[in-house]
């Protein structure tokens, strides 16, 4: 009698005979099978592996409440996207199955690691740049469903870096909340509000992973965006943002997350009268994106 396996990737999969939960069953073999193929394919070595899981504890031992160093791993290899772009083909196949549907929902992309819950809700139109580094913009559009059918009090929650790119959760304990607030749509399903015009910024690249970004000869930047969470009850939401146009980077974003349908002009004026009656004693932009949500069920 043996004790060898003669297929050692087989034996792994075989001790997933007892597992009862089809879907880990499914996940975890295919982890198993491509894990496997990939140690055949580059012939890997006892030390190639070691510096593999010293690097993966390197990049666990980076996160902390503030930073994830896991999640920016996923983001920047492209797998945050694709998981993103799965999850929006699942919806659009949905919407087309809507014959009434008049448009598509609008286009997800990643979260990031700055998205910090409870921003604070304020009146549409505030100004949220106020006193922040960078170029005034206003920002406008209107939220609709699939339908074409204007959602009211659908809120609107944005946040960005300044206009050299550093965003609040960046700046220290005290700095507190900047750049980011929750606005409720009208009636009409419209949203609007100040802030500033993003500039691109280098994602989190003092730890593992931007070693691994250097070492792949790869830079670590990220054209100028500002995030929006649209949602509400009844809607599926929506996780994306909007990149400036006039950005370097977009055909390069380290963590994959430009579509052509988020990349939108701001329009640059001079001194005077902005859309909604403010006086500006200096040049603003303005930016204008409506968005569509799907109904949930
Ligand atoms: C960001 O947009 O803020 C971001 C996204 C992914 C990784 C790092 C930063
Ligand atoms: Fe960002």
């Amino acid at each position: 009698m043996t004790h060898q396996t003669a297929d050692i990737t087989q034996a792994v999969l075989d001790r997933l005979d007892g597992c009862t939960d089809e879907r880990f069953k499914q996940i975890l073999s295919a982890v198993i099978r491509h894990a496997h193929a990939l140690v055949r394919e580059v012939d890997l070595t006892p030390d190639e592996w070691m510096a593999a899981i010293q690097f993966l504890t390197r990049v666990g031992q980076t996160c902390d409440t503030k930073r994830q160093e896991f999640i920016l791993l996923s983001d920047t290899l492209g797998i945050s996207m694709l998981v993103v772009q799965l999850e929006q083909a699942r919806r659009s196949a949905k919407a087309l199955q809507d014959k009434t549907a008049r448009a598509m929902p609008t286009e997800a992309t990643v979260q990031g690691p700055f998205y910090w819950e409870g921003a604070p809700e304020l009146p549409l139109g505030a100004d949220i740049g106020e006193g922040m580094p960078g170029e005034p913009a206003y920002y406008s559009g209107r939220v609709t469903d699939t339908h074409g059918r204007p959602i009211a009090r659908c809120c609107v929650d944005v946040w960005s870096g300044d206009g050299e790119g550093v965003y609040d959760m960046q700046m220290g304990e005290e700095a507190g909340m900047r750049l980011r607030a929750r606005f409720y749509t009208d009636d009409e399903g419209h949203y609007r509000f100040w802030s500033i015009k993003p500039t691109y910024y280098p994602v989190p690249d003092d730890g593992p992973v931007g070693d691994m970004l250097r070492r792949m000869g790869r830079h670590p930047n990220r054209p100028g965006h500002i995030h929006m969470m649209v949602y509400r009850d009844g809607y599926v939401p929506l996780t994306t943002h909007l990149f400036a146009a006039d950005s370097p980077y977009l055909d390069s974003d380290a963590v994959f997350g430009v579509r052509d349908s988020l990349i939108v002009p701001y329009e640059k004026h001079a001194p005077g009268t902005a859309p909604d009656g403010r006086r500006m004693d200096r040049p603003f932009h303005t930016c204008r994106y409506d968005f569509t949500l799907a109904p949930a069920a």
